[in-house]
């Protein structure tokens, strides 16, 4: 499967895309993104994601109609010139050029580029085995400063923590709020499971609120897994029965050991595996029984 890049409509391959070097994507890091998977050619959860990048946008002022081309189509498109099958599908909307300068006067029209690459095939042993996390130092945004919910192509704060995380032997930093209380991963959202309940880090915290993490909590209502959104610290995570990650791109991922000290025996459990299971029967019905790309599960 060949990669292809649109720039405002234009499909090339990558070496041939490119945007003004006076965008304020590339000045500020002014521009929202989005990560969607699509498996066989169908995108999954497409509209939840054009939902989020438009929040993301309207949170940053970024006028999302004034996009010369119709995001949708455009993915849609691209996904189909790469010849589809399993991508990822990376989807940037910046203010577009300008004067430099804080002033958005001048500025635009908004810059849309979708970028489109073969999924590279997850190793076995993340899911068969799980992999380890390390509770950084590096401290997520706070909301006040520039708020995780806002999907922002300003991932300075998450590539710290990454940085943190890989000098530490871990596949995904967990970064704390300044409260000390947990928040997430550097590009995934992290679960634990305790006495047979699903927690994961309340929205109040400071996170992406992340589809994936979303398609989890409502399979787990809908099968019978308690599950809650709570106020979690440190020794909630590295004190639980199970662990693991969700993310558009790695899906679930079992956590092994956390900080270097295994989660209880080291090695996925009954409720990771089950939601394993069950999260991959909903993309299988979402994007292979004939359903509309992007329709929801609800
Ligand atoms: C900071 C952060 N948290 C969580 C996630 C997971 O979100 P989603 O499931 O929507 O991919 C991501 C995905 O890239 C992320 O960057």
């Amino acid at each position: 499967m060949p990669e292809r890049i649109n720039v405002n409509g234009t499909i090339t391959p990558p070496e041939r895309a490119a945007v003004p070097a006076l965008d304020r994507g590339f000045l500020f890091g002014d521009s929202v993104y989005e990560t969607i998977r699509t498996y066989g050619g169908r995108p999954f959860r497409l509209r939840d994601h054009l939902e989020r990048l438009r929040r993301s946008a309207e949170r940053l002022g970024i006028p999302h109609a004034a996009a010369p081309v119709e995001i949708e189509r455009e993915i849609l498109r691209t996904v189909a010139d790469a010849g589809g099958g399993d991508a990822v599908v990376r989807v940037v909307l910046s203010r577009g050029p300008g004067p430099i300068g804080y002033a958005t006067d001048g500025c635009g029209p908004p810059t849309a580029v979708v970028y489109v690459r073969p999924c590279p095939p997850l190793p076995d042993g993340w899911r068969g085995e799980g992999v380890d996390v390390a509770i950084v130092g590096v401290r997520r945004n706070s909301a006040a400063a520039l708020d995780p919910a806002i999907k922002s192509s300003n991932l300075l704060n998450n590539f710290l923590a990454w940085s943190e995380g890989r000098r530490l032997g871990a596949f995904e930093p967990i970064l704390l709020n300044a409260e000390e209380r947990l928040t997430e991963g550097a590009s995934s959202n992290v679960f634990l499971v305790r006495s047979g309940r699903l927690l994961t880090p309340r929205l109040e915290d400071g996170l992406l609120e992340g589809i994936t993490r979303a398609v989890v909590l409502d399979l787990a209502r809908r099968h019978g897994i308690p599950a809650e959104e709570a106020s979690l610290g440190p020794d909630d995570l590295r004190g639980a029965d199970e662990a693991f990650l969700t993310s558009t791109l790695k899906g679930i991922v079992p956590v092994r050991r956390c900080d270097g000290w295994p989660i209880r025996d080291g090695r996925p459990g009954p409720v990771t595996r089950r939601l394993l299971d069950l999260f991959d029967a909903a993309v299988q019905e979402e994007t292979k029984a004939g359903s509309a790309p992007g329709s929801t599960l609800r």
